[in-house]
């Protein structure tokens, strides 16, 4: 069985990032143009890159749990479905999301050519619903002040927190990613004492280092994002980004999580959002308020490759692209003949 190379989902941390969220339309060309994109997707950024290839441009897709079966015809991940909105102390909204564009470069020029390229493939099949474009701000901080993204793991750590293994060994080589839009209170925020946002973050302001776990509370953002199950620290990689909008006064931070298994963030988000206990919640989310949220699948980098050369001649898009919605729904069982056979790539052996 040949090993699944996963999507540049570990690229090292980046100056500008775009975050295009979309909704495909009801048409089965809509779909077809998806397919399209992501079957060349690899190319397209190759394309763009070489323009400088010191850019790091990179570009990660998700489909979401509503457009899968449509878009690829093919068996789903285990783990896929929509975005599950809590209700607890505060509320993790779920919002509508069938394909998410993840474009990271150190130049914003790069992001932003590859964002129209891609768009202007997809053309009028999809519209997006929401683009945020992110900046890197002083010393990789957050809009609230505190550097983000010193715990993420790095290496074969990271590689084994994002990448499915036999656990799905259908989708082995592909990743979970949740996205949520942040929006800061910030004249409040900063008005709290810096101890205070020391105490919520659980770290240092200055210098970053934790709290001592003597002083630290449990209702510290890094103590309830830390979940240990049998004896094993679940972890994610994040790449949450800064956004902004000075005129209208909004200040921003884009979240964006990817996993192995979507159950890790959503731990997280329960402990954030509800407590742990119940009740000790994140006081984060007193100043940050969460106006997005976002459940994809990232498939495997072989996957998009296998597209390209199982996608369905013209004439067949041509022709979906005139049959009705029921016709599409019919066509989203797998078939015996026109399936891609993309569901049996396995990866190497992983715990
Ligand atoms: C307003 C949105 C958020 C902001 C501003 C924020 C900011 C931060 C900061 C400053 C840190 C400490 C430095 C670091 O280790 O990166 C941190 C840690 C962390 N955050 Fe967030 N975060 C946000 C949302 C989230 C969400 C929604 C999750 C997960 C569902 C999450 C998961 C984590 C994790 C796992 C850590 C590392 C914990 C550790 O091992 O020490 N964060 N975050």
């Amino acid at each position: 069985m040949p090993s699944a190379d996963p999507q540049p989902v570990i690229a090292q941390l980046t100056r500008a990032a775009i975050f295009l969220v979309a909704t495909v339309g009801p048409e089965p060309s809509g779909d077809a143009a998806v397919r399209a994109v992501c079957s060349d997707l690899a190319s397209l950024v190759r394309a763009v890159g070489f323009r400088d290839l010191d850019g790091r441009l990179s570009c990660v897709v998700g489909v979401g749990s509503g457009a899968w079966d449509r878009i690829f015809d093919a068996p789903r991940p285990k783990g896929l479905h929509p975005f599950r909105e809590i209700r607890g102390q505060h509320h993790a909204v779920s919002t509508p999301g069938d394909v998410l564009f993840h474009i990271r470069a150190a130049r914003m020029d790069l992001c932003f050519e590859l964002a129209t390229e891609i768009m202007s493939r997809l053309g009028g099949a999809v519209s997006v619903v929401d683009e945020v474009h992110g900046f890197n701000y002083f010393d990789d901080r957050d809009l609230i002040g505190f550097v983000d993204g010193t715990e993420n793991p790095t290496g074969q750590a990271a590689i084994d927190a994002v990448v499915v293994g036999d656990e799905d060994a259908e989708f082995a080589g592909g990743s979970y990613v949740i996205v949520q839009k942040y929006l800061h209170d910030l004249t409040r925020w900063n008005d709290l004492p810096v101890a205070e946002q020391e105490r919520i973050i659980g770290r240092h302001k200055l210098s970053d280092v934790e709290l001592d776990d003597a002083v630290k509370p449990t209702y510290a953002h890094n103590a309830l994002t830390t979940i240990v199950e049998n004896g094993e620290e679940l972890d994610i990689v994040r790449d949450n980004m800064p956004f902004g909008d000075v005129g209208k006064g909004e200040f921003g931070t884009y979240f964006i999580g990817y996993a192995r298994s979507p159950h890790r963030i959503e731990q997280m988000l329960e402990n954030m959002f509800v407590g742990r206990p119940p009740g000790n919640y994140d006081r984060l989310l007193d100043f940050s308020r969460a106006v997005t949220g976002t459940l994809f699948f990232v498939p495997s980098a072989t996957f998009l490759d296998q597209l390209a050369s199982a996608a369905p001649p013209s004439s067949d898009v041509q022709r979906a692209s005139v049959s009705t919605r029921a016709d599409s729904s019919s066509s989203s069982r797998p078939s015996n003949d026109g399936s891609l056979r993309i569901g049996s790539l396995k990866t190497k052996d992983r715990p």
